[in-house]
């Protein structure tokens, strides 16, 4: 078998409910996976739950239960999202699986065999929050810097991986491969993070501070530590060990937010698979943050609006057109409930909604349920279908480069001229009309508003893929499972049935 596209997530931290950074991370994966798939490629996409670490383990002692019991909560919790939001995952990898455990083990014996780790006495300073040492470069006019948290004095002996030994090989490959980062401006920060000196990464915890982790093979007294571990899921998910490994790695894509790129993905990942003898992965698409002021959060009542709960009063699609719609890659966006309804109310339920429930209308109507065939081109058909044709290339390459928010934004653009060519028609007034070529008009005009709707679900179908796939439905059209052949203007729905009249938007104040 030839390799597959392989595209990750992050995988969330199992010390707390998911929110709207965790849903977003895994629709945009999704639009990606799923544009991949409509192109003909075969595609693995992996997400999954990163359980071990301090905090989890604190939580546990804080509620009086064990770690894993907290985890299998959040796994469902978790999970149950992605089926939510209708995320096409092939895979979802637990950190406290099996299959994981012994490829952290494996890997960690390699390394440890090899050389590449090593025991030293450690003397230092050790932040809680962000389970990491912490240096006196951290350290502002005495104070740590407010992220780090609680800071601890800790002497300890601990294993070390030596990092540093790659430094000058990792700047090399980030400066000699501009595309690794996408957007490009984040190799800076990461360029600007290699400019000091890398510390070997400390990779163990003493069981008597942390139990919560995986054993290090070479020293029971010892679990890995968490990131090290985190990380290694993209080998374990993509098979490692076994043969399926090389028909998934390496990974295409790996998707993070932008906290997580230096240095755990960009510095501590890379060096770790260039000590193990294997390939890199070939981009790091970098996402901003979902930002939310309470004020914007709350309806007018003062009730805090938890933006998860807005899939299930308006429906997955909607909730996935909003965040893919509002969020330019790689930029920061403020959630707001304003915002989501007036898309809502605009985009969806005027625009699109309007436009299928009139189509199916007018085809019971005028038409007695059967989608005609166009007959006539005038000046309105020859607006539509230039329009169309100059659109359908640049929607196509602007998924490419990850602009989902201007391919929305051309294909509502698309649907707002099929209302508008709809209004110039004005198919109730040819209805009444006793010309033969007026009839044509009309069933011309059925034919284009059927057949622009077809090609808008398709081009939408990454994003929305429920409500795409019932408009095709409602056109007597076959499922969309490649985009080839299905993206040129035709009248292949000539003939077939209009589905009886639907909401697909209802109008819900939430
Ligand atoms: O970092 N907006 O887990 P996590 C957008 N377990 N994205 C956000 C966000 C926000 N407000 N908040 C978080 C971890 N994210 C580690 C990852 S990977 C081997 C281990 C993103 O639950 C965040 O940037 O804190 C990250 O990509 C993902 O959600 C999981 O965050
Ligand atoms: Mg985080």
């Amino acid at each position: 078998m030839s390799k597959q596209f392989l595209i990750t997530t992050a995988i969330d931290y199992a010390n707390g409910s998911p929110h709207i950074g965790h849903a977003y991370e895994k629709i945009l994966t999704d639009v990606i996976a799923r544009h991949k798939r409509l192109s003909g490629v075969s595609v693995q996409f992996i997400t999954g739950l990163d359980e071990h670490g301090q905090k989890v383990q604190m939580s546990a002692e804080k509620q009086g239960v064990e770690p894993i019991e907290i985890c299998d909560v959040l796994a469902v919790e978790f999970q149950s999202l992605c089926k939510r939001l209708n995320v096409s995952n092939n895979d979802y990898i637990r950190t406290t699986e099996t299959r994981h455990k012994k490829v952290v083990q494996s890997v960690l014996q390699q390394l440890f065999d090899q050389g590449q780790i090593y025991k030293a006495d450690y003397n230092g300073f050790y932040s809680i929050r962000q389970e990491q040492f912490v240096t006196e470069k951290e350290r502002e006019n005495g104070a740590w810097s407010e992220i780090y948290g609680e800071v601890i004095e800790v002497t300890e002996s601990n294993y070390f991986f030596k990092l540093s030994q790659y430094q000058d090989w990792l700047i090399d490959f980030i400066k000699s491969n501009e595309s690794v980062i996408y957007p490009r401006f984040r190799s800076a920060d990461v360029l600007n993070f290699l400019k000091e000196p890398l510390n070997d990464l400390c990779i163990s915890r003493p069981k008597e501070r942390l139990s919560w982790g995986i054993e290090l093979p070479f020293d029971s007294g010892f679990v890995t530590y968490v990131w090290f571990d985190a990380l290694v899921n993209y080998i374990t998910a993509s098979g490692y060990g076994s043969e399926t490994f090389k028909e998934n790695w390496p990974a295409d894509y790996h998707v993070i937010g932008k906290d997580i790129l230096s240095p755990p993905h960009a510095v501590y990942w890379p060096i770790m698979l260039k000590a193990l003898g294997l390939e890199m992965p070939k981009h790091f698409l970098v996402h901003g943050w979902w930002l939310s002021s309470g004020s914007k959060m709350s309806k007018s009542d003062g009730h805090v609006v938890n933006p998860l709960d807005l899939i299930d009063t308006y429906g997955p699609d909607a909730f996935r057109y909003f965040v893919i719609r509002e969020m330019n890659v790689g930029q920061d966006s403020e959630f707001s409930l304003d915002l989501f309804q007036s898309r809502y109310n605009s985009d969806l339920a005027n625009d699109l909604g309007n436009l299928v429930s009139r189509l199916l209308n007018m085809g019971q109507r005028f038409a007695d349920g059967t989608i005609p065939k166009s007959s006539i081109k005038e000046a309105e058909e020859l607006t539509v279908l230039a329009h169309w044709s100059e659109l359908k290339d640049r929607i196509f390459d602007l998924y490419e480069n990850f602009q989902f928010h201007k391919a929305l934004e051309l294909t509502f653009a698309f649907i707002a001229e099929l209302n508008r060519y709809t209004e110039l028609r004005a198919p109730w007034k040819l209805a009444k009309s006793e010309f033969e070529e007026d009839k044509q008009r009309l069933a011309t005009t059925l034919a284009y508003m059927s057949e622009g709707l077809r090609l808008s679900a398709v081009i939408l179908s990454p994003v929305m893929p429920d409500i795409a796939a019932k408009v095709l439905k409602l056109l007597d059209a076959e499922p969309i499972n490649a985009y080839e052949g299905q993206l040129e203007w035709g009248d292949s729905l000539a003939g077939g049935s209009f589905g009886e009249k639907m909401i697909l938007f209802p109008k819900n104040e939430a």
